[in-house]
């Protein structure tokens, strides 16, 4: 395990015993991720491809038996939250704390018997470095790595896609985001050197190969600091257009729409609803024309094919699906303008962050560009970092 991961799971084995006073039985991580292209694709049972990141947000856990789970964080020191198992249901846990107690619930009630997680409790002991508010996937990364140590101290017995839809789960009813399944498979899949494909109707994933430093390559990415939340506003507003839209082309999600369809989509819907089905339906092709790429050796041989979708989806996500905002176009903008081989807007939208993939030897001038863009803007500064395609969720000791 690579030092500083380490130190980040001994800092957790410690804040639990300060916090509870006793010995965690184990320490698990769980990463955030970025995605690479397929946006607003997975609740229309399309393709996606987001790799796990490096920031990792840890949980030391051991198991309670008076019904109750104990959540303790690195982030609010000196406090301790106990929640009542038997409480925890849909919308009925407030703030931070839904996702763990959501998680809990729904491993609990996937029907695995009393002596699974609902039912006998657990200390929880969170120490995320994952940037919340990002579009990293911080809720992701916090929902998996609960659901892992919950797995392992229960002894449940389940696949990771199965932890991954009950953590979509806890999302979807207890926290009350209309999420889909892309951002839980990515961390519990990721891993390094890879990103991951997901078939989001068969909720089937597959390693593809996204050997940057072999190309040459780096993913810089610019945070702006704007926050959103997916629980409601636009995200969910997108969301009920695609329902809406597919309902009245007759198909059982926008997975079903062809490029060839779109004419005839434009008949039937209105302008607005026929742009965000655009998005959709060309994000899905330049998903599988991305995947074909690097299958094929493109990121080394010919790197400006995955570039060009990139800019394209973020074109698309900005015209069509309307959920970038002025400063993440100019991020983007400014990137490709600066060299980047390719730029686009990660994550749900609304703010959050942008990705370039850039050549190595021109990171450091596309990250200074976007930065003095911003200020010459009156933006706030972003923050700039670089990613790379990372391991997903574990047991860390
Ligand atoms: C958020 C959601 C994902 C996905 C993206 C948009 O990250 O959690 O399920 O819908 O937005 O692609």
């Amino acid at each position: 395990m690579p030092a500083h991961l380490d130190a980040l799971a001994e800092a957790t084995d410690r804040g639990f015993h300060d916090a509870f006073g006793r010995d965690c039985a184990g320490v698990w991580s769980a990463p955030g991720r970025v995605n690479l292209i397929g946006e607003h694709t997975d609740y229309n049972e399309g393709f996606v491809l987001p790799f796990a990141i490096g920031a990792r947000t840890s949980i030391a856990a051991r198991r309670r038996d008076d019904g109750v789970i104990a959540l303790a964080s690195a982030q609010f020191p000196g406090k301790i939250r106990t929640i009542p198992l038997a409480k925890v249901g849909p919308r009925a846990v407030p703030g931070w704390a839904a996702y763990p107690a959501g998680v809990a619930w729904a491993l609990g009630l996937a029907g695995r018997g009393a002596a699974a997680a609902g039912a006998s409790g657990v200390s929880l002991y969170i120490n995320s470095v994952v940037p919340t508010g990002s579009g990293l996937s911080s809720s992701a990364a916090l929902e998996c790595a609960v659901a892992l140590a919950l797995h392992d101290l229960h002894g449940l017995q389940a696949t990771r896609a199965e932890l991954a839809l009950a953590c979509q789960r806890a999302e979807n009813e207890v926290v009350g985001a209309p999420t889909g399944i892309m951002d839980q498979f990515a961390s519990l899949f990721g891993e390094h050197g890879s990103a991951v494909f997901i078939d989001c109707r068969t909720v089937h994933g597959e390693n593809v190969p996204l050997a940057l430093e072999a190309a040459g390559l780096e993913v810089v990415l610019a945070d702006t600091r704007e926050q959103h939340a997916h629980a409601a506003g636009g995200y969910v507003d997108r969301r009920a257009s695609c329902d809406r839209a597919a309902r009245i082309l007759g198909v059982r999600a926008l997975r079903d729409v062809g490029v060839g369809d779109l004419e005839k989509a434009s008949d039937v819907l209105d302008a607005e609803t026929f742009r965000r089905v655009r998005h959709v339906v060309t994000e899905n092709e330049r998903v599988l024309a991305a995947v074909a790429s690097l299958r094929a050796g493109g990121l080394e041989s010919d790197p400006a094919v995955l570039g060009a979708l990139l800019t394209a989806s973020h074109a698309s996500m900005r015209d069509d699906f309307e959920i970038t905002t002025p400063a993440l176009d100019l991020a983007a903008a400014t990137a490709v303008e600066a060299g980047a081989v390719g730029a686009r807007m990660t994550g749900g939208g609304f703010g959050g962050a942008v990705i370039a993939l850039v050549a190595r030897e021109r990171a450091a001038e596309v990250a200074a560009s976007i930065t003095a863009a911003f200020a010459r803007a009156g933006f706030t500064a972003p923050r700039l970092s670089t990613v790379a395609p990372s391991d997903g969720a574990r047991r860390d000791r």
